[in-house]
């Protein structure tokens, strides 16, 4: 059978599939490292990373011997079964966060849902189901099902699906510690946050905030829930980013490059809370499966072996330099915001035109929020691709001023 072409694939797509995805005009074919190639057969230098999940780019050998290896094995056992890399990637987990436990799920979606069973299962045990409060931030993203949009503090993608979860769920500004004094009380069993929001455009919860935030769920009794799912697992240079912001929270979620590109997230939490959840009460068929779980403990062998974080630490402030130079270049350019391989560059005018023009130069960008171009390039990336990157993006930002 003749491979399909581009109108092809997208004719079909038309017609069968929701709607509900607004897809650039390529269709992808194969990777290689920090490239992409399309059915066409042209090629891209990606800054996008499979938004956050291709952390080792693309084709790495050690992934794809692994992925071989098992494929050969076991796929999956449901967790009836014992397996023999559940634990492992459970201890490594623990071992790189200082939490105690692990549960194991298919998307970082799912991995929000438990926490918030979680917390909601500490509140119940600590107060009933008064104390079932939630208080999230405005600007937040932590996914699509209804925990987690009930949860992600931007009406537009709750607004056809009214009513949210009930139970209150109060939202405040980013480092607006006087705003979470006025809500965080005893009826409040968790306080959610992204270290830095990742699709509310790429902005850092300040030290003193999350300090706040720390001081605030120990005096209610409440937990303090990260989610890592974007800035976490070595995006910023360390495993985890609350780890170089002075707190340490009750649950962290990570999921995106976790498994390589398999879908395999989890949530961590300490030991206190370990048996909230009673036996039974929480489960998933899929999560933790011999495949993915194998695939993540390679995902953690190369970012050792390869230094990657050091490398992540390295390129972001190259990049950061590079960027701060189109800040004061160009009058559109407004800043530029980010740590190690999660970067941004804030516009005054649409973003995705430009992310849509620098596919005819070879390039992957993405936009969030309008007007914030966002970089989450694979850890490999070296000088050379951050400086054909600001080619493009002098030209295109030019043209766009
Ligand atoms: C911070 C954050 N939380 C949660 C999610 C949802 O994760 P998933 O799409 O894997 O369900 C995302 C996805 O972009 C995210 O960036």
């Amino acid at each position: 059978m003749a491979p399909l072409t581009f109108d092809q694939i997208r004719a079909l797509e038309e017609k069968h599939v929701l709607p509900v995805y607004q897809r650039y005009p390529i269709a992808l074919e194969r990777g290689e490292g920090v490239h992409v190639f399309d059915v066409d057969g042209r090629k891209y230098l990606d800054f996008v990373g499979g938004l956050g999940v291709n952390a080792l780019g693309y084709a790495h050998p050690r992934i794809v011997k692994a992925i071989r290896e098992e494929a050969d094995k076991l796929i999956h056992t449901s967790n009836l079964y014992h397996h023999k890399y559940y634990g492992e990637l459970a201890e490594q987990l623990c071992r790189l966060s200082g939490m105690d436990r692990v549960f194991l799920s298919n998307s970082g979606t799912e991995a929000i849902e438990g926490a918030i069973k979680l917390a909601r299962a500490a509140g119940h045990k600590a107060g009933g189901e008064a104390k079932s409060g939630l208080v999230a931030l405005e600007g937040s993203y932590h996914g699509r099902t209804f925990g987690a949009m009930s949860v992600t503090g931007q009406a537009k993608y709750r607004k056809e699906f009214e009513p949210m979860l009930g139970g209150n769920v109060g939202f405040v500004q980013r480092n607006d510690s006087a705003g979470l004094r006025r809500l965080v009380n005893d009826n409040t069993c968790a306080i959610l946050m992204e270290p830095i929001q990742g699709e509310g455009g790429v902005r850092e919860c300040s030290r003193e905030f999350l300090a706040e935030a720390r001081v605030l769920a120990d005096k209610h009794g409440a937990l303090l829930v990260l989610d890592e799912i974007q800035c976490g697992l070595g995006r910023t240079g360390g495993y985890f980013a609350y780890q170089d912001m002075g707190i340490v929270p009750d649950v962290v979620c990570v999921a995106k490059p976790l498994a390589g590109g398999l879908p395999l997230g989890a949530f961590l939490t300490r030991e206190c809370f370990a048996t909230m959840i009673p036996p039974g009460k929480h489960g998933t068929t899929f999560g933790g499966g011999p495949f993915a779980c194998r695939v993540a403990l390679e995902y953690f062998a190369v970012l050792k072996e390869e230094k990657l974080l050091e490398n992540v630490r390295r390129i972001g402030a190259y990049m950061q330099q590079r960027f701060r130079g189109l800040v004061e270049e160009f009058a559109i350019v407004k800043e530029t915001r980010g740590r190690g391989c999660m970067q941004s560059l804030e516009l005054t005018v649409p973003a995705r035109p430009i992310v849509e023009k620098a596919l005819d130069h070879g390039m992957l960008f993405n936009s969030t929020q309008d007007v914030v171009l966002r970089f989450l390039p694979p850890f490999l990336i070296q000088e050379v691709h951050v400086d054909q990157t600001v080619t493009v993006l002098r030209k295109l930002l030019a043209e766009a001023g």
